[in-house]
């Protein structure tokens, strides 16, 4: 093997740019030659790839987003397209790709590997829904940008006794929403993965009102079903009966934003410094991940076989702290 590619693909987050820089460095350290693809696979069927060295990486290990560009390619997911990639890929004389993505792009990096091409992916989502990794590149900042709004809510919150209805992005995992939670110190926390009615959710609002709480904070995962502005909605019309004044805050995008945090960085550069070696080594095929603080391999195949479940442990921790 002697030159390697490097894409991002998929929702960004805010740990890809140190994880470009560390597969590129350590590429480098190891003899190989680095092509950086831009708009992930979409740039890879366009043929939008640049020589990187050190230099193109310098100054972006505190940066957010990330310097390639990433894309969701829906041709890519079509057996003409993957043909493309690959033609693509030999002719830049490519014989080794790193994919840096959640559990869209890894499964399009397994295909890849299925049609003979040498792959190895690395776990980058907020939603920390990706297997064989106990974290992704991401959450931690996502994470921390979260707890940061939550504050800031509860001040103005407890200010004019409100309840806040926090909806955190995730897609179907309540990871996000579930760990702010916990760190928050919400009242209430809803994910797809567990049931709670209406009831309970009025009788929470009521018990912190009683209780005299200031505020209450409930956060909803976006993949929370019938979805935060029904809920807001059914709550807003027994504004009387709860005590507290209800109001909705979104947070968007601005959790795929910012700086990588400390922790971000350092998995970042331990994940994408691994990723050329274990190319070398003959590991294709699989994931690279964090399994209680080490780096560890995963087969891409289980890696993205389904969406990693939210830890129960979690789920009754959320439920003991919220009283
Ligand atoms: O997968 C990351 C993610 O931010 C999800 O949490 C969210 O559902 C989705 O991407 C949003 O995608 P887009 O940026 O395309 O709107």
């Amino acid at each position: 093997m002697k030159r390697i590619g490097v894409l991002t693909s998929g929702g960004d987050n805010p740990g890809l740019n140190p994880c470009i820089r560390a597969v590129v460095r350590s590429a480098l350290h190891l003899g190989l030659e680095v092509m950086g693809i831009r708009r992930g696979y979409a740039g890879l069927l366009d043929g939008e790839i640049i020589e990187m060295n050190g230099r193109s990486v310098g100054g972006i290990i505190g940066r957010g987003g990330t310097i390639l560009g990433t894309a969701r390619c829906p041709e890519f997911y079509e057996p003409k397209g993957r043909k493309e990639a690959l033609r693509s890929l030999n002719r830049f004389g490519i014989d080794g790709l790193v994919v840096i993505g959640g559990n869209g792009s890894l499964t399009g990096a397994l295909e890849l590997w299925r049609m003979g091409f040498p792959v190895i992916g690395i776990p980058g989502t907020i939603d920390n829904d990706v297997n064989g990794t106990d974290i992704s590149i991401g959450v931690d900042t996502a994470l921390n940008t979260i707890l940061d709004a939550i504050d800031k809510i509860k001040d103005t919150a407890s200010s004019h006794n409100r309840a806040f209805l926090i909806e955190t992005m995730g897609r179907n995992s309540g990871y996000l929403a579930l760990a702010s939670g916990i760190a928050g110190g919400a009242e209430l926390v809803l994910c797809p993965e567990v049931e709670v009615s209406f009831e309970e959710i009025c009788q929470t609002i009521e018990e912190a009102y009683v209780l005299g709480k200031s505020h209450c904070i409930i956060i909803v995962a976006e993949g929370w079903k019938p979805g935060t502005q029904v809920l807001a909605q059914y709550l807003l019309e027994r504004e009387d009966t709860l005590g507290f004044s209800v109001r909705v805050t979104q947070l968007g995008h601005v959790q795929r934003g910012g700086s990588p945090s400390a922790f971000d960085r350092l998995l970042a550069t331990q994940m994408g410094a691994a990723a050329p070696r274990e190319l070398l080594k003959g590991n294709a095929g699989h994931m690279i991940g964090l399994v209680k603080n080490e780096i560890a391999l995963t087969p891409l195949e289980e890696a993205v076989a389904f969406d990693k479940q939210l830890s129960p442990q979690m789920v009754e921790l959320a439920e003991i702290m919220r009283k």
